[in-house]
């Protein structure tokens, strides 16, 4: 019982740790750097950095807390809370889907962007790294809304 406790506090605190971070390099500090308000590469490296550490960190903590409850939570036997033939197992699996797309997004959108700052550009990878970060933001959404319809049997009750 603990478990599923902690697993769900974790999950919650990084899944909002994660989006969150994502959606706000998206929405303020790409489109800050494009329309050229950083004067030096610096500290567009360290957010840089740093989201990809969060990014990491989180992805791990929510891939170990969300298998647990999966684990826990879900069967295999053809039940009401089978993993493939429920419709909140197969949230979950969505969930899982699109915890790979946000984890690839966010790591390719960073190394295209340190590899265009470490060549003294600025405003040109911000700008082309912004569509990247863009669809991150989505999965990230898209994440919550799955939560969403988890959490409240939102997909049971109107689908
Ligand atoms: C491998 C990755 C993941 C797995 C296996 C997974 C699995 C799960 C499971 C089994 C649940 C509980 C479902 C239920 O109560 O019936 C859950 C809930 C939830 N997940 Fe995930 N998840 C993953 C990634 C993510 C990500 C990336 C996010 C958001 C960024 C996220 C956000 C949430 C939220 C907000 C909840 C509801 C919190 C709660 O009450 O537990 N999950 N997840």
């Amino acid at each position: 019982m603990v478990d599923i406790v902690v697993s769900r506090i974790a999950h919650l605190i990084f899944a909002a740790i994660w989006a969150g971070s994502v959606f706000y390099v998206a929405v303020v500090v790409l489109p800050l750097a494009r329309d050229g308000a950083f004067n030096s590469t610096k500290p567009l490296e360290v957010i840089s950095r740093k989201l990809t550490t969060i990014s990491r960190v989180s992805s791990l903590v929510l891939f170990i807390s969300g298998s647990h409850l999966a684990g826990v939570l879900y069967t295999v036997d053809g039940g009401s809370r089978d993993l493939f033939t429920s419709i909140n197992g197969q949230l979950v699996l969505l969930m899982i889907a699109l915890w790979l797309a946000l984890a690839a997004l966010v790591e390719i959108g960073a190394k295209r962007l340190e590899s265009g700052l470490n060549g003294k550009k600025l405003r040109e990878p911000a700008h082309d790294v912004l569509p990247i970060f863009q669809a991150a933001t989505v999965a990230a959404v898209a994440l919550l809304v799955v939560a969403g319809l988890i959490t409240t049997g939102g997909a049971i009750r109107f689908f």
